[in-house]
């Protein structure tokens, strides 16, 4: 594969951080996407350009909250004007959320959706008008195996909203067919990525 441009939405830990860096490895330009780069993230934000300088290769931080529209908006332009176009747009941040579905909140359950199904559509929204004007790009969605089935206890409300996403993501597959643009789903199964955070709620 020719080198591309890449951006990896949620890069600060986990698969979006790994899957950064072996992008990187493999010699394409890549943008780890994270928010509060200046705050809890700026260790991340140090040890990522470190890492490109120590091992040569392209990797880059571009701050990017796929809850705040503004931010979106900001990180993409910001990349745009740095390398002029986006080939692959990784579709990475979530969270996972562990404990009885009684013991969430709707707003709970909400913040849920927001973070791992409505961020997709900012950064979509944002995004994909340049993908029409460059006549290609790739998006890979970072999806659960859960949505293939298999539904253990305490994990309702990420469950729900992977299958939200994944849901979406089939049809805007569908929607996509006529043009052959290509959108992979990637479903991973349960592991706990280096430097994992997941949060776990108890009925009182
Ligand atoms: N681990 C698994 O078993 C598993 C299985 C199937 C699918 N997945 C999926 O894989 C993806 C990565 O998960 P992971 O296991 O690697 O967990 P993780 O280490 O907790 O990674 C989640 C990443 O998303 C970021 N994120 C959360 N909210 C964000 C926001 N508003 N803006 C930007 N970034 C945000 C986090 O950044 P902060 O540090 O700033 O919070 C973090 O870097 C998720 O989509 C998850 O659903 C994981």
């Amino acid at each position: 594969m020719s080198k591309k441009i890449i951006l990896v939405t949620g890069a600060s830990s986990g698969f979006g951080r790994l899957s950064a860096e072996a992008l990187a490895r493999a010699g394409h330009t890549v943008y780890a996407s994270m928010r509060d780069t200046k705050g809890r993230n700026a260790p991340h934000v140090k040890a990522i350009g470190q890492l490109a300088k120590e091992q040569g290769i392209d990797l880059r931080t571009v701050e990017l909250d796929v809850q705040s529209q503004d931010s979106v908006d900001k990180g993409v332009a910001h990349l745009i004007a740095e390398s002029d176009r986006i080939d692959v747009l990784v579709h990475n941040a979530g969270h996972m959320v562990f404990g009885p579905a009684e013991a969430f909140t709707p707003e709970q359950f909400a913040e849920l959706y927001d973070v791992n199904v409505l961020s997709t559509q900012r950064v979509n929204r944002t995004l994909l008008p340049h993908f029409r004007r460059q006549k290609q790009g790739l998006l890979v969605w970072v999806s659960s195996s859960s949505s293939a089935g298999g539904t253990p206890p305490y994990l309702a409300p990420y469950f729900a909203a992977k299958a939200a996403m994944d849901a979406r993501t089939t049809s805007r597959i569908r929607e996509s067919l006529p043009t052959r643009r290509s959108l992979p789903n990637m479903r991973p199964v349960p592991m706990r990525a280096l430097g994992s955070r997941c949060k776990r709620r108890s009925l009182r």
